[in-house]
C-alpha cells in the first residue's frame, strides 16, 4: 500500500490529467495516475472519438503510454472521474478492459487502485478485488 503523502501525490496528478480529457460525446471526464515501481508517475485522460469504439480510457491511455517508453513495474494508480463542471459524485472504478490490461503488468495481491473523488475522499482496493479469477499469461 502506497504512503499517504504518495497517495495525495497520485490524486493530485490524476485530477490535474483530468482537466485534459477529451469526452465531448459522453461529458464524463477521466484522469488516471500511475505510480510506476522507479516512483515516476505516467498520466493519462480517456479520450473519445465519434466512431465510439476507438474510445480510450484513462487507464489504459497513462498505462501505454508508460509501457511504450519501456516501463513495465507498477505500484499503484489513481483515477478520478466524473461528469464535466460538476463535483465529481461517484467513485469511479476502472472498466473491464482496464482491469485486464492492469492483469498484464501488475501483480494481483500489490498493485493498488485509488479511486478518488478528492485528495481527502477516496476508497483503495487491490487488483485481486477487481479481477479475480482473471485470464492470463499463466493459461496459455
Ligand atoms: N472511462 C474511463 O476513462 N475509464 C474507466 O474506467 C471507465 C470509463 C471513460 C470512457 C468514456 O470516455 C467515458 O469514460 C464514459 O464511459
Amino acid at each position: 500500500m502506497p504512503e499517504d503523502s504518495v497517495i495525495r501525490t497520485l490524486i493530485e496528478a490524476a485530477l490535474s490529467a483530468r482537466q485534459f480529457s477529451y469526452s465531448p460525446y459522453s461529458g464524463y471526464q477521466v484522469g488516471a495516475a500511475l505510480l510506476a515501481k522507479s516512483g515516476d508517475i505516467y498520466t493519462g485522460c480517456n479520450i473519445e472519438n465519434a466512431a465510439f469504439s476507438p474510445t480510450n480510457c484513462a487507464e489504459r491511455t497513462a498505462f501505454f503510454k508508460a509501457v511504450s517508453e519501456g516501463v513495465r513495474q507498477f505500484d499503484a494508480i489513481a483515477i478520478a472521474g466524473g461528469t464535466k463542471d460538476k463535483a465529481i459524485e461517484k467513485y469511479a472504478w476502472p472498466c473491464g478492459v482496464c482491469r485486464q490490461v492492469m492483469a498484464e503488468f501488475c501483480s494481483p495481491e500489490a498493485f493498488y487502485i485509488i479511486s478518488a473523488r478528492s485528495v481527502d475522499d477516496y476508497k483503495i482496493k487491490a487488483l485481486e478485488a477487481l479481477l479475480p479469477v482473471g485470464f492470463g499469461a499463466d493459461n496459455l
